[in-house]
């Protein structure tokens, strides 16, 4: 089935209706009878553009490579020019994906030691903005394993930057918040997002000129016109003058770089994740090592045991990021060892039904990540996570390119917080040229040779705990792409509660938890989503994207 909406009919209140009912439409909407290839993201646009692209002859690179201009275009809180990413592609004719890290890095000129009194004040933000990595990433990835031409592919996001584009539920709730009054301080991001000073709202149509000329500049030139041209001038401009470090050196010397993908072998499937400098992949890779699809299965989806009990495990995870996790180049990072069964088992012997370890606090929430998951008809599979790390970033742009800043290097940690974890100081430190460890888990799931299953998702450290929430709905209870988004999930806070669950939890579930130790919160979040397509036994896809952040899922 394929899905069409007239977007110039849509407009505000109505455009919400209809993306509020599209979330609720029944199971199965994102299959057609015969669905061979298919996308899901974040953004009803940026899904548009990857089918077209398939529609056309591009291959799933192609189509994830469209769609990500498209979402830094239309879902520009989310992710951008200004941004990086990390991606993982699986060619049909390979065992394993290729992965690559395209993430923002510190500038050579970082100052160290500054990262110990964060927060930074508002007008030196740019002191949290790394070298951007996105276009960059995006470029390679064309490189490789694309079919379609460089222009063809930006192409989509130039003409909605230049026409317009119909504000979707995310941003509209990202501009209404109040740290995005800060956009206000950024004269171009100002006139483009408020209008008499109030906040651009669902349906409203936004055209973004200076964009779509980088955009077109892009097309023409390459990656070049922003690592080595005007586009990345005005971008250190716009960085110097709030405090950042970056400069054109930066740019000139960013490279992305290729990672071994971190795989596990579980109940016949293989599982293929991101590395360090993402803690993401070990997240997911230390609950599968701890439990078997039996043991779940018999504790039941989404009963108490069942949350606690992932939940004790994603506390020990977190707490061996903080111990463990840096930047690959510059800590000595040892997955192997992080994931050895003994290790597991003695972990696992540690946890109870009835008691709650809470892993020393640290803080690390943020607002602006896209997820995407392409697949095309000859069984290439594209996971895909692009960000500019809190909603709008660094809340700041380049005066004439249009393209917004990101705060990546937020994602340093302090000293002060792991001090609580018997350290003198973080393997994930800021550095100069280091990449801060990410929860970004783009994964993907094959068994004899096939994929069955492409997920990852947005939402900081949410990321890996949803991403393993729903990769458990669908290969342990086998649910629908669809009901596998929409089944309730836990996070696990990093301050007050020690367990969140989506608000309307029943009370049974609550005393349940509270009896084993929990501090339950409640809170609704359309800061997190995770996209997936699920390959039936036929081959037969299913695409979908979460109904917490509104985004849509096609296939064809
Ligand atoms: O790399 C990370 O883990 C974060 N900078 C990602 C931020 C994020 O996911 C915000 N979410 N919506």
């Amino acid at each position: 089935m394929m899905l069409s909406f007239n977007t110039r009919a849509a407009r505000g209140g109505f455009l919400l209706a209809v993306a509020w009912l599209w979330a609720l439409l029944p199971e199965g909407r994102a299959a057609a009878p015969t669905a061979r290839e298919g996308a899901a993201t974040e953004s009803r646009a940026a899904t548009r553009a990857a089918l077209d692209v398939l529609r056309t002859g591009g291959n799933a690179v192609d189509a994830a490579v469209a769609a990500a201009f498209v979402a830094g275009v239309v879902s520009p809180s989310s992710s951008g020019l200004g941004g990086g990413g990390f991606a993982l592609v699986r060619r049909a004719a390979d065992t394993q994906p290729f992965v690559l890290d395209f993430r923002e890095s510190a500038p050579a000129a970082l100052d160290a030691a500054a990262f110990e009194a964060r927060p930074f004040a508002d007008n030196e933000r740019a002191r949290a903005t790394g070298v951007p990595g996105e276009l960059s990433g995006l470029a390679e990835l064309h490189q490789r394993f694309g079919k379609r031409k460089w222009a063809e592919l930006v192409r989509p996001a130039a003409q909605w930057a230049e026409s317009g584009f119909l504000v979707e539920g995310h941003l509209a709730s990202v501009l209404a918040s109040p740290p995005s009054q800060l956009l206000r301080s950024d004269s171009g991001l100002a006139d483009l997002y408020f209008k008499a000073g109030k906040p651009a709202v669902v349906g409203a149509r936004l055209r973004n000129p200076k964009l779509a000329k980088s955009l077109r500049r892009i097309a023409n030139e390459g990656a070049r016109s922003l690592y080595e041209g005007p586009l990345g001038g005005g971008l250190v401009a716009a960085a110097r003058a709030k405090g950042g470090a970056l400069d054109l050196a930066d740019l000139k010397a960013y490279r992305p770089k290729e990672r071994v993908p971190l795989r596990v072998s579980w109940e016949g499937y293989e599982v293929y994740s991101m590395p360090p400098p993402s803690a993401g992949g070990l997240l997911l890779a230390q609950v599968l090592g701890l439990f078997s699809s039996a043991e779940l299965k018999k504790l039941g989806l989404g009963s108490g045991a069942y949350q606690h009990i992932l939940a004790e495990a994603m506390r020990g995870s977190l707490s061996d990021r903080m111990r463990y996790v840096g930047d690959p180049e510059f800590a000595t990072v040892n997955v192997e060892a992080l994931l050895q069964p003994a290790r597991l088992s003695a972990r696992k012997r540690a946890m109870a039904y009835d008691r709650t370890h809470t892993p020393p606090r640290f803080g690390l929430e943020q607002g602006g990540t896209h997820h995407l998951v392409v697949a095309d008809r000859e069984g290439n599979v594209v996971s895909l996570s692009t960000t500019i790390n809190s909603a709008f970033g660094a809340k700041l742009s380049g005066a004439e390119s249009g393209i917004v800043l990101n705060d990546q290097l937020t994602d340093f940690t302090a000293k002060k917080d792991v001090l609580p974890f018997g350290l003198d100081e973080s393997p994930n430190r800021a550095r100069p040229g280091a990449r801060p460890v990410s929860s970004m888990t783009p994964t993907i799931v094959t068994r004899a040779g096939r994929p069955v299953l492409v997920l990852g998702g947005s939402g900081g450290t949410t990321i890996p705990l949803n991403v393993t929430q729903v990769l458990l709905a669908r290969l342990v209870f086998d649910l629908g792409a669809q009901e596998a988004l929409k089944a309730p999930r836990f996070f696990v806070p990093t301050s007050g509660a020690t367990l969140r669950v989506d608000s309307g939890t029943a009370q049974a579930l609550l005393d349940d938890l509270r009896w084993r130790g929990e501090i339950v919160e409640h809170k609704r979040s359309d800061a997190t989503a995770v996209q997936l397509i699920a390959f039936g036994a036929d081959g037969q896809i299913e695409s979908a994207a979460d109904p917490r952040k509104l985004g849509s899922g096609e296939t064809r």
